[in-house]
């Protein structure tokens, strides 16, 4: 059991940590995708030391070199990480020790609480910035799918009933909608990440002269006006895991939405509906029965989201019994976060190649959306332009639905003699109303499925994403 004290903490202890232990307690097999964040916050911690005088200038650029030829290494793939040093930091300050006698100096007025604090801060900045670029991707392949079927129109389903008709475009423009909050969440984590706790220490920051706003400068956590933002309470810095939450909530929210969408174009997709037919890129077969095909990337897509969810989950409980400050439970918060921010990623880019190979099958749409039933609500409105009210209308659309049911015919057939029967407001022209495009033209409203708005709504979003 006894084994060599550690090299980075073990000064006080006598017997070295049990095998199982450093089993148990490493972190460097799933941390170390902080390495190239770890050495920038190393590098302008050292450029700090070296400019406060707390190492030298030849110190400072041994440190950066040495760095350099880790991170290179790590890059090739060449880099030995050793469990027995734990995490990131400590494998790369290992490392770093054997090339150059200066690396000794550069944990000065750091601890490793407030360095993976600033690794996760600057991960986190990348990691909205890859999803916003990935969420764009999708919205650019369903605004593009939108545009080839411009005129394509559909029913809206409520209880997944068929409700009134809408321009296929609106229902796709619904989801750009969903997945633009997306990005706009993850621009607010990325900005509620943009504050530098580099000099916060363990948990009560240093004695030593450091100028923390040089860091954080040197890391990029500034506000729009170029200023430096740093954390203002070093216990708070080193302790708080709101921005881990806040990030796997905004992958869970988007996995909400995609699965959402994935589960229209399932519906979409059989053969009940057919209105689309997916990419086989992205379906598979049936390993017993010929004719399946079957749209697993969409199925994955809602078992990918119910993972974002128990992730959120993981992160939320985590921290809520701790005591102030950092508590090595904390190591656990990675995984969830690294997990979110890949399996998004690939739910977003399977999202969008599934968009962008779909192929509307016009005539089943066309045959959907014939169905004048879709068109009740629009004939309840015709009374009302004729001065009946809402209620009176709603019930004597009512009694026509009935009535066509009962003779076993589409509402549109029914004799103007039967309807007049059933409220004298019915004028020969009532059949009018079943008129889908007049009947789409008075959607006139903003937010609404009429062609001038749709028409407007291409407008937007051609605008927005370029
Ligand atoms: N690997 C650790 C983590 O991710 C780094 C911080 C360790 N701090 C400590 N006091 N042991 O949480």
């Amino acid at each position: 059991m006894a084994k060599k004290a550690q090299a980075t903490w073990g000064g006080r202890f006598s017997e070295g940590t049990a095998e199982l232990m450093l089993r148990f307690s490493e972190s460097v097999s799933f941390d170390r995708r902080l390495a190239p964040f770890d050495i920038r916050g190393s590098k302008a911690h050292s450029a700090m030391l070296a400019r406060v005088g707390l190492i030298t200038d030849a110190e400072c650029k041994a440190i950066h070199d040495g760095l350099d030829v880790i991170l290179a290494r790590i890059e090739a793939g060449k880099f030995k990480w050793e469990a027995k040093f734990e995490d990131v930091h400590m494998n790369i300050e290992q490392a770093l020790t054997r090339l150059v006698p200066a690396a000794a100096k550069l944990h000065t007025a750091r601890s490793r609480n407030d360095q993976v604090a600033t690794d996760m801060r600057l991960y986190f900045k990348a990691a909205c910035a890859d999803l916003i670029q990935r969420i764009d991707g999708v919205q650019r392949a369903i605004l593009a799918l939108a545009d080839k079927y411009r005129d394509v129109l559909v029913p809206g389903y409520t209880h997944l009933q068929r409700a009134q008709p809408v321009f296929l475009a609106h229902h796709l423009f619904a989801y750009l909608e969903m997945l633009q909050r997306d990005a706009e969440r993850f621009s607010a984590v990325a900005d509620h990440a943009n504050w530098c706790p580099l000099g916060s220490g363990a948990i009560a920051g240093t004695t030593l002269p450091i100028d923390r706003e040089f860091t954080a400068r040197a890391l990029g956590f500034v506000d729009a006006r170029g200023r430096a933002r740093v954390t203002r309470n070093s216990m708070d810095a080193v302790s708080d895991r709101d921005t881990f939450i806040e990030f796997v909530s905004a992958c869970a929210l988007t996995g909400v939405h995609f699965s959402r969408m994935a589960e229209d174009l399932i519906l979409w997709a059989s053969q009940e509906f057919k209105f689309v037919e997916l990419p086989d890129a992205f379906c598979t077969g049936s390993s017993l029965m010929p004719q399946k095909k079957n749209p697993d990337s969409m199925e994955l897509l809602r078992g990918k989201s119910a993972r974002l969810q128990g992730n959120l989950h993981t992160l939320l409980v985590l921290p809520k019994g701790l005591p102030l400050t950092y508590n090595r439970d904390l190591q656990e918060d990675k995984p969830p976060v690294f997990d979110s921010h890949d399996q998004t990623a690939l739910s977003l880019e399977v999202l969008a190649g599934t968009f962008a190979g779909t192929e509307i099958i016009r005539e089943k749409c066309a045959a959907a959306v014939a169905d004048p039933a879709l068109l009740a609500t629009d004939l309840a409105d015709y009374l009302v332009r004729a001065g009946v009210a809402f209620r009176d209308a709603h019930h004597a659309v009512g009694a026509v639905v009935k009535l066509a049911e009962r003779n076993s015919v589409p509402l549109d057939r029914l004799a103007l003699a039967d309807v007049e029967q059933i409220h004298p407001a019915f004028k020969p022209d009532w059949v009018d109303s079943f008129d889908l495009a007049k009947a789409m033209a008075r959607r006139k409203g903003t937010g609404m499925p009429g062609p001038a708005q749709v028409a407007r709504q291409f407008r937007h979003w051609e605008k927005l994403l370029g």
